[in-house]
């Protein structure tokens, strides 16, 4: 992905700045001193940890045209080099380069790299520069801020830089800039992006949801909703700094205005949720899963296509680093056509699983079958490949002790063979009861491999990307390649916390809503590519395993034949069509396991 460029454009008024008291400016002198204050005012931001002072020649002493005595600058204060800069002039273009721009960590936000700018464009504009570049990134939000102060405008010369700038310019509350295209021509003005108005229904998981609303800056978290009030008033409290009204009531939440609802209520129950705010016009992001019965799939389906609204399905496990860079691998064909795939999302819950069904027998993770909770094995292999299911043979590992422990009434892991519209075929797994966790994507296509690393090689390893592709099919070169993951977004969504996969979903998501026809999202179609198969392994299951269609209510035809299927392990949903969540019948629990989990849940909940 393209850096970020400005320009700065020759009479562009510059400011007489004065340096700060206790602040001086000095020259860059040619020793090792000075090559290792330079790494240390670059570090966290242009150089990594373990840079050697020797990268000051290969990064600054070997550009065209320098004089690093002249060119490169430092800030001192206390007599210690605390900030650094280098203005390098390339006078046959008569071009200005503003270069290797750092501040020592401790002096950031402190406002100073305004002044070191200055010096730059200073020097540069005496020597003649008909302009002055310099390149850049989102996360280096305080620095581009000062650029823009020195007035650096953006350049249009990659796809995706009007967005990327009107989002950043939402970050930096600047509400219009010019834009020019290389040639230093007008290309365009540009104009913040919209900020989107966000509630979020539901503060378990919600909770995480929340916080990526907030770190997103382009989002605005309006409305939080629970009817738990235990939940909700300690909501209230763990968010109490910002312009947040709280609701226990869902139909007063949604009048309070919003642009999209998060829906991290119940898993099993999202579907009438969704389809009330789209007939009161609100966008909507489901966390998983879509739908429990194939009568809501197609309701929710014509709630969509009739409301004109927005669905976006929260499946965060496709935004991972590695799932989201095999996805831009294979739609640049390095592993050609698709052929096979594995998924795994293996989590034991058990030590939290007090805390995740409030000791509720009801709880729908105690009454889910194993098969229903697919789509973070299924969906990023769908999201990557861009390929429809057609078929899915399902299978169920036995109910065992640890799932009786926990009082979740179904098989610990849940298998789908699913055949894909190309003939490829997918394997998925996942379970909230194995013994151990994983989560896994491995990819193979006529050109190759590629997959993520696993869970057991280090902790985050599924962040990690192997390739093993050849350039023409049938070279055979069998040579792995570990491969970069980072993107434009990386370092923001790294320092969101959690893996960086939740404020990718956000971030599309808005960038949707403010008519980003590239944003990366999964619509309600894609959502059910993702989840039926799991539904229809589970049907499979009850007949043996045998081989079950997939349907497509893409197709208006297909709908008429599920309108009113209510199959489901949610006895409150299901009416005279309910099915055990294990197939050979629902296992008995103790009620004192349920007790015991509603004590430990109720003393957690205390000591908060
Ligand atoms: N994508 C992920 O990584 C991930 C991780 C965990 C959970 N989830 C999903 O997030 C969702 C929530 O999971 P959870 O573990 O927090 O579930 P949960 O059952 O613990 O909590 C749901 C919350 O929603 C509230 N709620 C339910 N119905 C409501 C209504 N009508 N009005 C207001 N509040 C209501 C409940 O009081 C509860 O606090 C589920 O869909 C789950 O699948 C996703």
């Amino acid at each position: 992905m393209a850096q970020l460029k400005m320009y700065w454009l020759k009479g562009t008024p510059i400011a007489d700045l004065t340096l700060p008291e206790g602040y001086t400016l000095v020259n860059y002198k040619e020793c090792i001193e000075d090559k290792i204050a330079w790494v240390e005012c670059c570090k966290n931001g242009l150089v990594g940890d373990d840079c050697v002072p020797e990268f000051f020649d290969e990064c600054v002493a070997d550009v065209d045209d320098r004089v690093p005595e002249n060119d490169v600058f430092f800030l001192d204060h206390n007599g210690e080099h605390i900030g650094t800069i280098a203005a390098i002039y390339h006078p046959e273009e008569k071009e200005g380069q503003v270069h290797m721009v750092g501040i020592r960590t401790d002096y950031r936000g402190k406002g100073l790299g305004k002044y070191i700018n200055n010096i730059a464009v200073k020097k540069l504009a005496a020597q003649g520069a008909e302009y002055m570049y310099l390149t850049t990134d989102e996360w280096r939000m305080g620095a581009v801020k000062s650029y823009l102060t020195a007035g650096f405008i953006p350049v249009e010369y990659d796809e995706g830089m009007k967005e990327r700038w009107e989002w950043m310019m939402a970050q930096l509350g600047v509400d219009e800039l010019d834009m020019v295209y290389e040639d230093r021509s007008f290309c365009r003005k540009l104009y913040k992006a919209k900020t989107i108005k966000i509630g979020v229904v539901g503060v378990g998981r919600g909770r995480d949801m929340i916080r990526y609303c907030r770190s997103v800056k382009g989002a605005e978290l309006v409305a939080i909703c629970d009817s738990y009030a235990p939940l909700l008033e300690k909501a209230k409290r763990d968010f109490a700094d910002g312009d947040i009204t709280f609701y226990d009531n869902y139909d007063e939440f949604l009048n309070h205005g919003m642009d999209a609802v998060v829906l991290a209520n119940f898993a099993t129950r999202h579907t009438p949720l969704a389809i009330k705010a789209l007939e009161k016009g609100i966008n909507v992001i489901s966390e998983v899963l879509p739908v429990q019965t194939m009568k809501e799939a197609v309701e929710l389906v014509e709630a969509v296509e009739k409301s004109g609204k927005k669905y976006f399905y929260a499946e965060n496990y496709c935004y991972m680093a590695s799932t989201r860079t095999m996805k831009s691998l294979y739609e640049e064909g390095v592993l050609g056509e698709f052929e096979y795939g594995e998924g795994e999302y293996m989590h034991n819950c058990e030590p939290d699983w007090s805390n995740l069904t409030f000791g509720d027998p009801n709880h729908w993770r105690n009454l889910m079958h194993a098969c229903y909770y697919c789509t973070h094995s299924i969906g990023p292999l769908i999201h990557i490949t861009g390929l429809k299911p057609v078929k899915v043979s399902g299978f169920e590992v036995p109910f065992n002790a640890r799932m009786k422990r926990m009082g979740a009434k179904a098989g610990p892991i849940g298998i789908e063979m699913i055949t894909l519209e190309n003939g490829a075929i997918l394997k998925s797994i996942h379970g909230v009861g194995p013994a151990r966790n994983s989560i896994w994507y491995s990819l193979y296509g006529s050109k190759g491999r590629m997959e993520s690393s696993r869970e057991d090689e280090e902790n985050g390893a599924f962040h990690n990307l192997i390739v093993n592709c050849d350039e023409n099919e049938g070279d055979n070169k069998n040579a792995p390649e570990k491969v970069s993951t980072s993107d434009h977004l990386t370092r923001l969504a790294e320092m969101a916390g959690h893996g960086g996969a939740d404020y990718y979903v956000m971030h599309h998501v808005c960038e949707s809503l403010r008519g980003n026809e590239n944003a990366d999202v999964i619509d309600l179609y894609e959502a059910l590519d993702m989840f039926l198969p799991g539904m229809f392994a589970y049907f499979s299951v009850l007949e043996g395993g045998i081989p079950m269609e997939i349907p497509d209510l893409r197709k208006p035809e297909e709908r008429e034949k599920w309108r009113n299927d209510t199959r489901c392990t949610d006895p409150e949903v299901a009416g005279d069509m309910l099915i055990p969540g294990y197939s050979k019948g629902n296992p008995e629990i103790p009620d004192e396991v349920y007790e015991y989990h509603k004590k430990t849940f109720l003393e957690k909940l205390a000591n908060k």
